[in-house]
């Protein structure tokens, strides 16, 4: 597999405050397909993506991508895997606020082997009209589009996408869709989105649902449907 989680452990705090926010996740994702889990606040989702992302380190249990294992791999090894096979898109969108929307998706760019054209990815996320803007002068869908621009421009093999349209309207968020659904069948990107928004699970390829820091269920999707269809 492309992936593969085995029995991934992590926990935050001690005695009374003890939290096993994963608590022995073992998981095996194909590439070039989508993925969508769902669960409840504070269930570990968002732990599980950064897991996986290499934005942090488990206790124990390993994640092996490509069979390359990223959860015992040295500073330089992670950093390389993050900067060239992982787009992010932080549930709190994470923008440079002294940055343009244009400059904001430029930074990461310039540090990508083979970035997508940016006007391109500007134009499909219709964020091309507010390009010279800075961030806290976008509405939060806005915001969002511009974070998952940033993600996209570097043209990542894995999508790693936290509440992905939380902040988002029905129309904005098919489109948001629709656009990811696109990056999906162009280039073969694995996606995974945490949604809280049940409709989401339509499109995945497989839907992963967590509970109290384990899978709950793991099930593949007979009747996958387009963003164009989803009942947002
Ligand atoms: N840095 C941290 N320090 C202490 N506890 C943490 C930390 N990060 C996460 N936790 C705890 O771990 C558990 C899992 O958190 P996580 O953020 O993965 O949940 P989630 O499923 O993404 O929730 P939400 O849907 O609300 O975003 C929660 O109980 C949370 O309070
Ligand atoms: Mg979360």
């Amino acid at each position: 597999m492309f992936i593969d989680i085995k029995d991934a452990r992590k926990h935050y705090g001690e005695g009374e405050t003890l939290v096993n926010a994963l608590d022995g996740v073992s998981l095996s994702l194909g590439e070039g397909k989508i993925y969508v889990i769902l669960g409840p606040s504070g269930s570990g989702k968002s732990t599980l993506l950064n897991m996986i992302g290499g934005l942090d380190s488990l206790d124990s249990g390993e994640i092996t991508i490509s069979g390359r294992n990223i959860s015992r791999s040295d500073k330089k090894k992670m950093t390389d895997y993050r900067r060239e096979d992982v787009g992010f898109v932080f549930q709190f969108y994470n923008l440079i606020p002294d940055l343009t929307v244009q400059e904001n998706i430029q930074v990461v760019a310039d540090i990508a082997k083979q970035p997508m054209d940016i006007e391109e990815v500007m134009k499909a996320l219709d964020i091309d009209k507010y390009k010279n803007r800075f961030p806290k002068e976008l509405s939060g869908g806005q915001q969002q589009r511009v974070a998952i621009a940033r993600a996209l421009i570097k043209n990542p093999k894995i999508l790693l996408c936290d509440e992905l349209t939380g902040a988002l309207d029905s129309k904005s968020s098919r489109n948001v869709l629709k656009f990811i659904e696109k990056v999906n069948e162009q280039f073969k990107t694995t996606i995974i989105i945490i949604t809280h928004n049940e409709a989401i699970a339509d499109m995945a390829d497989t839907v992963i649902r967590i509970k109290d820091g384990q899978v709950a269920s793991c099930t593949n999707n007979g009747n996958k449907r387009s963003a164009e269809e989803l009942e947002l």
